[in-house]
């Protein structure tokens, strides 16, 4: 039975405490003191999904339940910020675009494979994108093209699947951008071309899962924007020190705006593009 809003439980200093201790744990989500709230008010519907009465209650279901484990991915998933939309960040991708991709395609050549990884792709924008920018190049026609997407929201994947956006989505997408890379569907909406959509395949994984990772294949270049900002430090150490080792000699790390390895990285070489400084593991590394 639904809870009468002011019958609606209090989240307590210790409950807080405890649900914080539990959420770095799973997937390394930093939780700030001012967010007591924000996790109350978010975490309150699934009480009241599970008739539980206090948060005490909805703590001891997240250890101990037989469904603890979709539990803790559920409250993940009210928790971690979800916001992305496409051409996001357009100086770091146009560096991407005309700086990265060509020396990428003088890289691997001899191969002709590329591979890279949207590490927390959220609903689908970010490797989409890459996969535009890649079309836009002409570089890579013909070639073994592979782009993952990855996240620990299986909420969003679904959505990343389906390529399905609207005006959020498409806030930066300009009317040449819509017509070249899109499908109208309906009103307002539209759909990633089937050509796109073919190279970008998409799985569930947690950044702090090592075994997960490693069913990726190495890779060259690694986009992980606005995802470490929300990582405790230790975690955030952990991720980074995956990423070098899923790159391939030679592949770049490029993280967001607000991010940088400055405090927990020396592996990383550093690369100043026009736009846009970036990582990348040393070639003979
Ligand atoms: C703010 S979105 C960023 C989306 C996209 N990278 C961008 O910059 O537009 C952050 C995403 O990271 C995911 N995420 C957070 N912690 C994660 C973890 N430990 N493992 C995998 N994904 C995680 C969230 O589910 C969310 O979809």
């Amino acid at each position: 039975m639904p809870f009468e809003e002011d019958a609606r439980p209090l989240l307590t200093a210790e409950e807080f405490r405890l649900l914080k201790e539990l959420l770095l744990d799973a997937c390394g989500l930093q939780l700030r003191e001012d967010l007591k709230y924000v996790v109350e008010r978010r975490l309150w519907p699934r009480l009241e999904a599970l008739s539980l009465r206090d948060y005490s209650g909805y703590y001891r279901y997240l250890r101990f339940d037989a469904r603890a484990r979709e539990e803790v991915e559920l409250a993940i998933e009210l928790l971690v910020p979800h916001e992305t939309y496409f051409f996001r960040e357009p100086t770091q991708l146009g560096s991407f675009e005309r700086e990265l991709l060509p020396r990428l395609c003088q890289q691997n050549a001899s191969s002709r494979k590329l591979r890279l990884w949207s590490a927390g792709c959220s609903s689908g924008e970010e490797p989409y994108t890459l996969s535009m920018l890649i079309a836009e190049t002409g570089l890579f026609d013909g070639w073994d093209v592979q782009i993952h997407g990855t996240d620990i929201s299986r909420r969003m994947l679904t959505a990343a699947r389906a390529a399905e956006y609207g005006s959020s989505a498409l806030r930066t997408t300009t009317p040449a951008q819509l017509a070249r890379h899109f499908d109208p569907i309906s009103a307002g909406r539209f759909r990633v071309k089937a050509g796109l959509k073919n190279r970008v395949s998409f799985g569930h994984l947690n950044l702090l899962d090592e075994a997960g990772l490693k069913l990726l294949p190495r890779m060259d270049a690694i986009f992980c924007r606005n995802v470490l900002i929300y990582l405790e430090p230790a975690a955030r150490r952990k991720v980074v020190h995956s990423f070098w080792e899923q790159l391939v000699a030679g592949g770049y790390l490029l993280l967001g705006h607000s991010e940088s390895l400055l405090t927990f990285s020396t592996d990383f070489a550093l690369v100043q593009l026009t736009g846009d400084l970036v990582y990348r593991r040393p070639a003979g590394a």
